[in-house]
């Protein structure tokens, strides 16, 4: 598909480009998947064409999180069974959505077959604004494709040690791998602005003096009973709860992405053939 790929992505810049936004996490459970999902409603209730992925081809949940029940997903795609813009579909606000299929084995897909499919995730890039790449936590090989990939890399960490040593962890990695994005923080469940505040402080500067890394800090949410009880209906709160403290805080979030789409300058689609094919040579389920 070099060729293809290649013609594609001129056409691509020459529009400016979907940027990509990956969001990751060192430890399991900090509310990636919710983010991913309430902040790609926001932004498409603001105007933008935005594509959520479900990277965790592991244990995939944004289709529940969302409240969509694709019939089929990104697994069937990569097996050779559907083209990949069958496994789209329209979520709230027009989002597209893009399912992650289970313990997906990519290990024996052919060549001919990796190419076709860099060819269609190109295309349908097109059709967008903003790619935003929900990853299984830690440090699987996908996250780090897809760190690659990024314009913004947004890690998601809560208050909890744990959470925050796994998150440095995970950070530290990547700035060995030299990802270009720029890093965004985001302190969820935190259960005061002071505490979120400095969970944050300590990130950011573990980071500037170890790994000579600029995080900011893109936005807090705090925890919220109300989220954990729309889960439960399967509604993200941008939606079904829009005056709760976390779809406020993540519209708040959305805002600030809007401002940084705005001014965004350099679209990095040139590196997608690279993480297609990346993303294509990984075996999912050992990935985590
Ligand atoms: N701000 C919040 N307040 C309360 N509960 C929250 C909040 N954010 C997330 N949760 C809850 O935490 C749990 C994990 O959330 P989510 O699935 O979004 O995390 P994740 O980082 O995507 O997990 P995984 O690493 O398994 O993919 C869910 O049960 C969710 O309801
Ligand atoms: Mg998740």
């Amino acid at each position: 598909m070099i060729d293809q790929a290649a013609g594609l992505r001129a056409q691509m810049r020459g529009r400016g480009g979907p940027k990509f936004l990956t969001i990751a996490s060192g430890k399991g459970g900090v509310g990636k998947t919710n983010i991913s999902a309430n902040l790609g409603i926001s932004l498409a209730q603001r105007g933008f064409r935005v594509c959520l992925f479900d990277a965790d081809l592991g244990l995939p949940n944004l289709d529940l999180v969302l409240g969509v029940s694709p019939s089929y997903t990104v697994g069937e795609a990569l097996a050779g069974e559907i083209a990949l813009r069958e496994a789209l579909v329209e979520g709230p606000a027009g989002l597209g959505i893009l399912a992650g299929g289970r313990d997906v084995n990519l290990a024996h897909l052919p060549q001919s077959q990796v190419e076709q499919l860099a060819g269609e995730l190109v295309e349908l890039a097109l059709g967008y604004d903003l790619f935003i790449v929900d990853c299984g936590a830690g440090l699987g090989p996908a996250v780090r494709a897809f760190a690659e990939a990024a314009d913004w890399l947004l890690l998601v960490t809560t208050p909890d040690p744990a959470s925050l040593t796994d998150g440095y962890g995970l950070l530290k990695y990547l700035c060995q791998e030299e990802i270009e994005a720029k890093v965004g923080l985001v302190v969820n469940m935190s259960r005061s602005l002071g505490e979120g505040r400095d969970v944050a402080q300590r990130l950011q500067l573990a980071a500037e003096r170890f790994l000579s890394r600029e995080v900011q800090l893109w936005g807090q949410v705090p925890y919220d009973e109300e989220l954990v009880r729309m889960g439960r209906k399967q509604e993200p709160v941008v939606l079904g709860a829009t005056r709760s403290p976390s779809a406020r805080s993540i519209q708040r979030l959305a805002e600030t992405l809007e401002r940084k789409m705005g001014t965004h300058l350099q679209p990095s689609t040139g590196k997608l053939r690279g993480l297609w094919d990346r993303f294509l040579g990984l075996n999912f389920g050992l990935g985590r």
